[in-house]
């Protein structure tokens, strides 16, 4: 692998001259700053850089190497270096005269078996066709998924998708309410096949099912797994047709494209599912071969260290101005915040800047009168995402110029904010909005299911190079575990009625919940 985390970023020569540039960055946009990108047109011109900054931020990404870093992922080289992994998703969205066989095969695989479910060929334990599926995944096995269908979804006659993540028991009451077993599938997607919710909510599916018969029947027909732990999908008894394979090089969050993707391809239909792979391989092949200066996985990265780490900012709003993107924002904090939410670098030590914001949102036009007055009043330092499509795909035209109007209305307010009349301050303290808050626009042409695989994918690579520049390893998630051990001893201590060994809150809490109970 080429040595592109020679150095930390912060002692190069390109950063020492943004830091420079910092204390004088516009407060205003000053020039035209886009770019298109397939269906996507990414506009920066509202974050606050000028020429200079834009020189010093690409010459900071050649010093950091960054062209060898993109090519070491896209190579398959083992990137995700704590593990010892390459990090594959790239591979997952190559057409299919491009892609590895055995890729290409499972793909295949899970694409007929989705049609199967969809056309009712594939039927349950009593003969008759499925009309639900209940998808039991967490983090990256269900926050993408979720999200895809939930965009791109049009009116058909496609067994409904339901998602169950969560280890409460009325997430699982919900999502099987007024379902049947004999017409339910349901999808275990777990990379490990150990995760603590998605097991416990898989025994509770099998209850559901157990009227039905047999466990190795219901199994048969009414369990589909897609997991890398393939002894684990055997022992679990599900056919070997519908175990679908994730492999270890493709991390969670970036698993959408893989089987993970199921419910997905169940919901849509194989046209649809592939449109979308072609989108995000759309933006892999540019993001594999433009300059570093007309990258635009590259600039939106190099944008985030700008801000976050010149100019300050701690967090950034996702504002998608579209209903349909409303679960972008939780899908991007995990691929950003499980991603980059690291202190320790490549080379071992400690990092001594900070790396990625804390990264929140919501579905617009709701946040403007509910979160937008401290973005607009507040004294916080942030950036933001608005995304926002220029055609709609409903016949309400006049609905879709309102909420164009407004995503405009509020970058535009969030980066001049109300500037003083030429005749001097006419403006009250009180109403005076300061601006100078950096944003960038992504514009779809539409919600096509290419232009959203499109959208996922530049997230992806702004990610990874966002993880490159700062010298971390944006592909593994040490952090998650402690709280997971820690949960299981409390578990045993909420069972047994005892704390010997627990701090005086976490004792205080459990004596409690006894007490109610
Ligand atoms: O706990 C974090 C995590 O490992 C995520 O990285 C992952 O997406 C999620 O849990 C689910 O893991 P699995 O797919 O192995 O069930």
């Amino acid at each position: 692998m080429s040595a592109w985390n020679a150095k930390p970023p912060e002692q190069r020569a390109a950063w020492r001259r943004l830091a420079t540039l910092a204390r004088a960055a516009p407060a205003r946009p000053v020039d035209a700053f886009a770019h298109r990108l397939g269906p996507l047109f990414v506009d920066c011109a509202k974050e606050r850089v000028d020429t200079a900054v834009r020189q010093a931020l690409v010459a900071l990404a050649a010093e950091s190497g960054l062209e060898a870093a993109i090519a070491d992922l896209l190579a398959g080289a083992r990137v995700n270096r704590t593990e010892d992994r390459a990090a594959l998703h790239t591979e997952l969205r190559k057409p299919a005269a491009a892609a590895r066989p055995e890729v290409r095969r499972a793909r295949e695989r899970f694409l007929r078996f989705a049609e199967a479910v969809r056309n009712g060929q594939h039927r349950g334990l009593t003969g008759e066709p499925i009309r639900a599926v209940v998808h039991v995944g967490i983090g990256g096995s269900h926050l993408g998924p979720e999200l895809a269908l939930d965009a791109l979804r049009a009116e058909n006659d496609a067994p409904v998708v339901r998602f169950l993540a969560n280890i409460d028991g009325a997430a699982a009451e919900r999502a099987l309410r007024g379902l049947q077993p004999a017409t339910t599938l349901a999808i275990v997607a777990s990379k490990s096949f150990d995760t603590l919710e998605t097991r416990v909510n898989a025994a509770t599916l099998r209850r559901w099912f157990a009227p039905l018969g047999s466990m190795a029947d219901v199994a048969r027909c009414h369990f589909a797994t897609v997991t890398g732990n393939a002894d684990a999908a055997r022992a679990f008894g599900v056919a070997p047709a519908q175990q679908f394979p994730l492999w270890d090089a493709v991390g969670g969050r970036f698993s959408l494209w893989s089987a993970v993707g199921l419910p997905v391809a169940i919901g849509l239909g194989r046209g649809p599912f592939e449109e979308l792979l072609a989108g995000a391989h759309l933006v892999d092949a540019h993001f594999a071969s433009a300059p570093l200066g007309a990258n635009v996985p590259v600039l939106l990265a190099l944008l985030q260290v700008w801000n976050t780490n010149l100019l300050g900012a701690s967090s950034h709003a996702v504002l998608p101005y579209d209903h349909r993107l409303r679960l972008l924002p939780a899908h991007l904090q995990q691929l950003e915040m499980e991603s980059n939410g690291k202190s320790t670098r490549l080379d071992g030590a400690p990092t001594a800047i900070d790396t990625a914001p804390v990264i929140w949102g919501g579905e617009e036009t709701g946040g403007q009168h509910a979160f937008h007055q401290l973005l607009h009043q507040g004294t916080r330092t942030f950036s933001a995402d608005f995304i926002v499509c220029a055609r709609p795909d409903h016949d309400l035209p006049e609905h879709h110029d309102w909420l164009l109007a407004n995503c405009l209305a509020q970058s535009k307010a969030l980066a001049e904010g109300n500037a003083p009349a030429p005749d001097g301050d006419s403006v009250p303290a009180h109403k005076r909005v300061v601006g100078g808050h950096p944003s960038t626009t992504i514009l779809l042409d539409s919600l096509s299911p290419a232009a959203f695989g499109a959208l996922l994918a530049l997230y992806e690579h702004k990610v990874f190079c966002a993880g490159a520049l700062w010298q971390i390893n944006s592909f593994d998630q040490w952090g998650v575990q402690l709280g997971k051990a820690l949960a299981t001893r409390i578990h045993a201590q909420l069972q047994a009625g005892a704390t010997p060994d627990q701090d005086a809150s976490t004792r205080a809490l459990l004596a409690e919940v006894r007490r109610l109970r």
